[in-house]
C-alpha cells in the first residue's frame, strides 16, 4: 500500500502563516494561537514529512528546500479551498433560483397555469419543465433528477412523498353524431367492438384504461398509437376510433362541440393527480413556494 502523509488542513494553514511571516511568535498573533501551539504543529508537520521545514541562522529562521516545496503544495491547496468554497456558493445562490420540474404528458393542460402563479410571484426564477409520460417521470424520480413531479398514481416501488391535489377523470370520447353517443350506460362489451386510438405504452392514461377492461374480462383493439392528447382528439373527432383520454384535455373539443364524451359504464375512471417529490428531499423555498402553491391553492387557481 502506498503510505501517504497524513498532513491536516490546518497544519498548511500554520505553515504558511509561519513561513510568510518567518517567525512562530508573529504567525501565532496572526492565527490568535499560543506560540507553543504553533510551534507542536510544525513540530508534528515535520515529523510527518521526515524532514526540518525552517532552519534557524542567528536570530533568522529560513525555509529548509523541502519547506520550500511544500510551501508551493500549501499555497495551492489553500487556492483549492477557496475555489470550492466559491462553487459550492454558486451552487447555492443559483439552487435558489431554480427550479426543475417534470409533469405527465396530460398534467401538461393545467401544470402552465399552475406555473404561471407561480412565476407571478417568483419572477426571475429559472424553471426547467419536463413533460413526458408515466415511465419517464418514474425514471426522473428514481435517478433524483428533477424537484418534483406533477403525475397519476405515485410509485410504489421508489420512497416518495405524495399529495394528491386535484382530481384526474378519464372518460371516453368518440366524434360527434357517433351512434353510440346519447344512449346511457353503455356496457364495456359493446365497446370492445369498437377500435380505439390509444396513448403509447408508458402512459398513466394508457395503463388505467387497459386495467378497467382487463378486469372486466374484456380486451380492446387499437388502430394507431400517439403519445400526445392533442392529436388523440383530433384523430377521433376525424372519425379514426374512440379514445380514453382524462377530462383536463378536452375543454377546447368540449367548448366547439367537436367531440361527445360517451356515457360507459365504470367511467369516468377517476383517478387524482399527485405532487411527488424524493422521501427526504432538502427542499429550497422555491420548491416549498411551488408545492404549497399547488396543493393549497390549485383548486383555485384552475378554477
Ligand atoms: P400520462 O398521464 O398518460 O400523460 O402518462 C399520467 C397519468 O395519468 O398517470
Amino acid at each position: 500500500m502506498i503510505r501517504t502523509m497524513n498532513i491536516t488542513i490546518r497544519q498548511l494553514q500554520i505553515f504558511e502563516a509561519v513561513s510568510q511571516q518567518l517567525s512562530y511568535t508573529q504567525a501565532a498573533e496572526l492565527l490568535f494561537l499560543t506560540q507553543p501551539a504553533v510551534s507542536m504543529q510544525i513540530k508534528q508537520l515535520e515529523n510527518e514529512v521526515g524532514m526540518p521545514l525552517f532552519e534557524r541562522m542567528g536570530k533568522k529562521l529560513f525555509l529548509t528546500e523541502a519547506g520550500d516545496e511544500l510551501l508551493i503544495y500549501a499555497r495551492n491547496i489553500s487556492q483549492q479551498l477557496v475555489e470550492l468554497n466559491d462553487v459550492m456558493d454558486e451552487i447555492r445562490g443559483s439552487e435558489r433560483g431554480r427550479l426543475t420540474i417534470a409533469v405527465a404528458t396530460t398534467a401538461n393542460y393545467f401544470a402552465l397555469k399552475l406555473l404561471g402563479e407561480f412565476y407571478k410571484r417568483f419572477a426571475g426564477t429559472n424553471i426547467n419543465l419536463d413533460v413526458t409520460n408515466r415511465e419517464s417521470l418514474l425514471k426522473h424520480l428514481n435517478d433524483n433528477t428533477v424537484d418534483m413531479v406533477i403525475m397519476g398514481q405515485p410509485p410504489e416501488n421508489i420512497d416518495v412523498e405524495s399529495t394528491p391535489f386535484l382530481d384526474n377523470p378519464l372518460v371516453v370520447i368518440a366524434p360527434k353524431g357517433h351512434t353510440l353517443s346519447g344512449q346511457k350506460k353503455i356496457p364495456l362489451s359493446v365497446l370492445q367492438k369498437e377500435t380505439f386510438i390509444m396513448r403509447e405504452h408508458g402512459s398513466g392514461t394508457r395503463i388505467a384504461m387497459e386495467r378497467i377492461f382487463e378486469q372486466s374480462g374484456y380486451s380492446i383493439s387499437s388502430v394507431m398509437e400517439m403519445s400526445s392528447n392533442e392529436a388523440i382528439n383530433q384523430a377521433v373527432e376525424a372519425g379514426l376510433g374512440l379514445g380514453v383520454v382524462s377530462r383536463h384535455t378536452l375543454e377546447l373539443e368540449l367548448a366547439l362541440e367537436r367531440l361527445a364524451i360517451l356515457d360507459v359504464e365504470s367511467f369516468p375512471i377517476m383517478r387524482h393527480w399527485y405532487l411527488v417529490h424524493r422521501q427526504g428531499k432538502r427542499l429550497t423555498a422555491l420548491m416549498t413556494a411551488f408545492k404549497d402553491i399547488v396543493i393549497d391553492e390549485s383548486s383555485q387557481i384552475l378554477e
